[in-house]
């Protein structure tokens, strides 16, 4: 039993990070295990320019722990107003690497998001042109559509569509939760790709909603039935280069998500490496596991592959889920996977 491993290290493709104490408190979970992150831009008050999103790398940088190397690679908040000049010098400087649509309130912070996409056509249409990803929160959210169908009838009433439009435009479509959104990656070409995060490998809607409401598992795009885990844990391990870890790590406090009207999103990169090696492991799938946590992602956004590297030991007991972390408002909650998980960074 292979019971050590050396990857190149790992990068994270969606990560929430926040502002003020929560990023202080969280950040040193990602840049103790990441070399690079595609922060997104959510915030209260969304990063929508390049010149907001330097002022927002600043102040993570600023909270970086001594001696961790981690480089925030930036993202702007698609809106009907977004300059294509903006965003088309921001890329060239290198001060932003994607730009995210999140659909008007399909999650959180995103009341200022996009209602009619033909809005956004001349800012697609500059990506398009020089190489720049478009971030995709596939969901629609018109009311009439089942939350469990969100994500399938996006792809059929909003992707196909910009696709067609738009053929050369590098897209990723995060934090994919269904079989209709792993078929479809595999039914378009290099162009599209999609982050997985590591909650969807290993809980479906049972562990939110079985023996009581458990808030803690609630997220955005809702975690769906078994079928759709099994789809995602297939297209993770298969070692596809379109297929790539995005831990939409998404902290709240613990009061704001064990509430009457609890707030979607998970802190789980505390232990998201070492889940996701545990998955790849119960799939005998340990060969596949450097191209989805750090290669896949680097070559579809056009970096090199981290030269630093990662080591992870299988120790011969299950480890204990994570502490919960304390701020001064009160505590996050970490993720526990409900799967035992033996392996560990070293
Ligand atoms: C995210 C958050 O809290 O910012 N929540 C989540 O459930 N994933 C937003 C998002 O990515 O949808
Ligand atoms: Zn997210």
């Amino acid at each position: 039993m292979l019971t050590k491993l050396t990857i190149p290290m790992p990068d994270d493709w969606h990560l929430h990070l926040r502002s003020g104490e929560m990023l202080n408190k969280v950040l040193p979970y990602s840049s103790q295990h990441f070399a690079r992150a595609i922060v997104m831009p959510n915030l209260p008050s969304p990063v929508v320019t390049t010149n907001d999103a330097k002022k927002y790398r600043q102040e993570i940088l600023n909270n970086l722990p001594e001696g961790h190397d981690f480089t925030p690679l930036m993202t702007l908040y698609m809106t009907e107003n977004t300059d294509p000049e903006d965003v088309h010098l921001g890329f060239l400087k290198d001060d932003i690497t994607a730009v995210k649509l999140y659909p008007a309130g399909a999650t959180t912070n995103s009341d200022a998001g996009v209602k009619d996409l033909e809005k956004i056509y001349p800012v697609l249409e500059v990506m398009e042109q020089i190489g720049m990803p478009f971030l995709v929160h596939g969901e629609v959210v018109d009311v009439d559509v089942d939350i469990f169908d969100r994500e399938a009838v996006f792809i059929e009433t909003k992707l196909i569509p910009i696709r067609q439009r738009f053929p050369k435009l590098k897209i990723v479509f995060e934090h994919l939760t269904t079989k209709e959104g792993v078929d479809y990656v595999l039914s378009c070409n290099d162009n599209t790709a999609a982050t997985i995060t590591p909650h969807h490998l290993v809980i479906n809607r049972n562990a939110m909603l079985v023996g009581g409401i458990k808030p803690h598992y609630y997220c955005l795009p809702v975690a769906k039935r078994e079928l759709h885990r099994l789809a995602l844990i297939k297209a993770a391990t298969s070692g596809d280069k379109r297929f790539f870890l995005g831990t939409d790590s998404a902290p709240h406090l613990t009061t704001a998500k064990e509430s009457s009207c609890g707030c979607a999103g998970i802190f789980n990169v505390a232990n998201a490496i070492s889940v996701i090696t545990q998955v790849f492991d119960n799939e005998k799938a340990l060969d596949q596991l450097e191209k989805f946590l750090s290669i896949n992602g680097a070559l579809f956004y056009g970096k090199t592959v981290n030269s630093q590297h990662m080591n992870l030991v299988r120790s011969d007991h299950a480890l204990t889920i994570p502490k919960n972390i304390k701020t001064s408002k009160g505590v996050v909650t970490a993720f526990d996977p409900l799967i035992d998980v033996y392996w560990q960074v070293v």
